[in-house]
């Protein structure tokens, strides 16, 4: 299949883009806060899916989805951090995920899980924790859209940034040398300290959680976010 065939716009966004991590947004009110972030200008959305399994806590699953895509146009990025993930990639898809992102802990099927994701039209991505070498998943570039690398253990917000996995942005960047089209991303602890290292290590998607939902003016945060970068 044909990357470039994704009908996504965020995925020919010129970097950065930053995605905001709804796992600290008000959930009484989930319909006003993805109204607030879309005011704000951002351009997709990363929802963080946990099982209490894979990882050791446990934050939402299909409905949230399925009720987000109902009441906003932005791409969702959906990060499953889940034990089984071939069971759900097309449950996921249903509910509206534009993008599926699994952990390459989670399985030893990298390829049939990718594929899958294909198959059902969302754009296709792994998950490294910060444990995991770019080897373990070099074997599926040419079938990922995106990469995203963790930048703290998956399973909880508000983390300290781990600058030793900046290293793995080159490295992927070297393995997709014929693939320039492959997003990279990165997820955890990025703030206004942390901006401008990722950037400069490569990444081109950054998920911010707390330092998006600690302030009451999510404009003012995304563009101090993105000044913060340069
Ligand atoms: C961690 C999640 C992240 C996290 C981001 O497992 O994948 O998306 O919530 O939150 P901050 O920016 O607070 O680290
Ligand atoms: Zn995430």
């Amino acid at each position: 299949m044909n990357p470039s065939s994704l009908p996504l716009k965020i995925l020919e966004q010129k970097p950065p883009v930053i995605l905001p991590s709804l796992l600290l947004c008000d959930f009484a009110n989930l319909q006003r806060e993805a109204e607030r972030l879309e005011m704000a200008g951002f351009q997709a959305l990363h929802l963080d899916v946990m099982d209490g399994v894979f990882v050791p806590n446990l934050s939402y699953g299909l409905s949230v989805v399925k009720s987000l895509r109902r009441v906003t146009k932005l791409p969702l990025d959906v990060h499953l951090m889940i034990a089984n993930p071939a069971q759900y990639i097309g449950a996921f898809r249903e509910a509206g995920a534009d993008i599926i992102t699994f952990h390459a802990e989670a399985t030893s099927d990298h390829a049939g899980v990718l594929e899958q994701i294909r198959r059902s039209g969302a754009g296709a991505g792994i998950v490294l924790n910060p444990g995991t070498p770019v080897a373990d998943v070099a074997a599926v570039i040419e079938l990922c859209d995106l990469v995203l690398v963790m930048s703290v253990q998956a399973g909880f917000g508000g983390q300290s940034f781990r600058p030793d996995v900046l290293a793995k942005f080159s490295e992927l960047r070297a393995l997709a040398a014929s693939k320039p089209d492959l997003i990279l991303e990165i997820d955890g602890g990025i703030n206004m300290g942390t901006m401008k290292p990722a950037c400069d290590a490569g990444a081109q998607w950054l998920v911010v959680g707390s330092g998006i939902f600690a302030h009451s003016d999510y404009a003012a945060a995304h563009q101090n976010l993105l000044a913060a970068a340069k």
